[in-house]
């Protein structure tokens, strides 16, 4: 037997009991003739102690030649500690080593298994296996495991079935491109793995499954960002015989309940905006609503003098951030500096501020007097020493400007707390998106989503202004999750395909399969995917899902540690009847 007990099991209550412990050398602390070894395991760390009086010699030198990391496994007493380690629950208890035995050596690791450790990204990466042993690591891990055992539970109580759909299938458009498998058998095609399993979850509502649920791994060949890989985990769910209304509290429901027993977090009912709104009030489908800093359009009360610049501008638009009266002007030079980063791209920005006795001074005080800065500071809700930060331009660029703006200095000032959670639908998303690039219109969710009641219609005459039955759920500014109510009606979606550019006989050979299968008494019903990856790193506190999943890829979608993707030899591409063109 390896083990009696684990390492982080034994208290004050195992005093004289004989234990069998196995696990990793943590560390050494040799005293000479008394020698301490921290083992450590999943469970924890247990103190091992040999010395001169109650050690034989052979032993007491073999401890002192452990080597970290080193596997090994020891008999001896459990007996009270000396000095007690109030840090840690094993720390009222040492186990007095009668045999010890190495499983198994470790060279030397290249970091410290340490939870703040010496190894940066990129070698933790390539030594994963070594990063897992690390508690950061290693808790993210079990509080995955943790959160979706909760989703299981929880679903499966409601009703919900999970069933498994295929991963090698016919691509499906949900925005990003497929990664695709070479069919050896079928030569010349090629499957494509799923970006989710948005058409097989719809089969199985025809199928009358009615309330199905799958946690699924998904693929997509898009840029990588520290909320995004390549592939990622979903929590897939639909329902038939629904309405947008029923799905919204079907999932609120989860999702308070994981708050609850993650967090012991009760949270009202969950606030819905719709999406005009959202950009409205935030420059942003997914607003951070944990703080204020609500945006107020200037337009009115900036465009009547003679400041050209916002005279010019389709949209004026400032926020105010507190406490930034006390700004040094080298502090708002900074900030000017930052807006005007490529990445964010504003042209500048113009600022305010409201001094505590009342008075204002500004950047454009040759253009403005004190009662239209008054103005500003009413319509941006701006408070004695406020900061009101003011950027202008077109309506999309310059609400994405300080979008981007209000959640830097959220950051800065210390906002977006981590313990705090403020979930939010954002609903009547737009059914379509127009491509700026190619100037046609696509799926702004995906093409099986419905329009609104009665805007169809709109689709030839305007077809930017329907609105979808589509929603997101929003997390302290993150989308944890994304659905719609389907179409269900053959010519329904005919007619869609129709507006998203495809030619009947292309809808027919990529999607003749839902509308054959819509012809057989499809019910109604829709759904929703929640990111797993995103919910469990925003439940953790924290934004880089790479952190919450064990073997992650890099930003440039490669496994550095398995070294993929790979060359493959000649003779596999040849079965695949494939040649490369490099
Ligand atoms: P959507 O594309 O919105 O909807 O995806 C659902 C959720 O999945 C997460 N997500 C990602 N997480 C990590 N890395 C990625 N690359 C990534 N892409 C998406 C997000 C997102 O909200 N079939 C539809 C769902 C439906 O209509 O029911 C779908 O996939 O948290």
């Amino acid at each position: 037997m390896y083990r009696t007990s684990t390492c982080g099991a034994l208290r004050a209550s195992d005093i004289n009991s004989e234990v069998v412990l196995s696990g990793w050398v943590h560390k050494v602390r040799d005293k000479g003739f008394v020698v301490w070894v921290d083992l450590r395991d999943r469970y924890g760390i247990t103190q091992l102690v040999l010395d001169q009086d109650r050690t034989p010699d052979q032993l007491l030198d073999m401890a002192k030649e452990l080597g970290r990391e080193t596997v090994i496994q020891v008999k001896g007493q459990v007996i009270e500690r000396a000095s007690k380690n109030p840090n840690i629950p094993t720390g009222d208890i040492e186990v007095l080593v009668s045999e010890l035995q190495v499983l198994n050596e470790s060279i030397l690791p290249p970091f410290t298994i340490e939870d703040e450790t010496d190894g940066g990204e990129d070698i933790r990466m390539k030594y994963r296996y070594l990063d897992i042993r690390r508690n950061p690591v290693k808790d993210n891990l079990i509080f995955r495991h943790k959160v979706t055992m909760e989703v299981r539970k929880y679903l499966s109580n409601h009703g919900f079935i999970e069933v498994e759909t295929p991963y090698l299938i016919k691509s499906t458009p949900e925005g990003a491109r497929d990664f695709l498998v070479p069919s050896r058998m079928n030569a010349g095609q090629f499957y494509a793995l799923p970006q989710s399993p948005q058409t097989f979850k719809q089969l199985l509502m025809v199928g009358g499954m009615d309330k199905y649920f799958q946690i699924v791994k998904c693929f997509r060949d898009e840029d990588l960002r520290a909320d995004r890989q390549p592939e990622f985990t979903q929590i897939d769910c639909e329902m038939a015989f629904v309405e947008q209304e029923d799905i919204l509290n079907a999932f609120e429901g989860l999702t308070k309940h994981l708050l609850k027993e993650i967090h012991g977090v009760d949270t009202g009912d969950f606030p819905r905006i719709t999406f005009d709104e959202a950009m409205q009030k935030y420059g942003n489908d997914k607003p951070d609503i944990r703080f204020g800093m609500e945006f107020g359009e200037l337009n009115s009360v900036a465009q009547h003098k003679e400041f050209n610049v916002f005279n010019a501008a389709e949209l004026v638009v400032g926020i105010a951030v507190p406490g930034g009266a006390a700004y040094t002007r080298k502090e708002i030079d900074k900030l000017i500096d930052w807006v005007k980063r490529p990445q964010v791209g504003a042209k500048g920005m113009v600022y305010v501020k409201c001094n505590e006795d009342g008075s204002f001074k500004s950047s454009v005080d040759k253009f403005y007097n004190q009662e239209d800065l008054a103005q500003w500071a009413e319509v941006t809700r701006a408070k004695a020493g406020d900061l009101i930060c003011v950027l202008s331009g077109s309506a999309n660029e310059t609400r994405a400007q300080l979008s981007a703006l209000r959640m830097e200095l959220a950051e800065r000032l210390g906002l977006r707390k981590p313990d705090e959670f403020a979930p939010l639908w954002v609903i009547d998303f737009p059914l379509l998106e127009l491509d700026e690039e190619t100037g046609t219109y696509h799926a702004m969710h995906h093409p099986f989503t419905s329009p609104k009641p009665g805007q169809l219609e709109l689709l030839d005459s305007k077809p930017g202004d329907v609105k979808a039955n589509a929603y997101d759920l929003v997390l302290n500014g993150n989308e944890i999750g994304g659905g719609s109510i389907r179409i269900h009606d053959k010519e329904v979606q005919a007619t869609m395909f129709k507006h998203l550019g495809f030619t009947s006989e292309e809808a027919k050979e990529q999607f003749g399969f839902l509308m054959d299968a819509f012809q057989y008494g499809a019910p109604p019903h829709g759904g929703i995917a929640f990111g797993l990856d995103r919910l469990v790193s925003i439940l953790g506190g924290q934004e880089t899902i790479r952190d919450f999943i064990a073997f992650p890829k890099n930003n440039s979608g490669r496994d550095v540690m398995i070294d993929a993707p790979a060359n493959i030899d000649e003779e596999q591409l040849k079965e695949l009847h494939l040649k490369l063109n490099l």
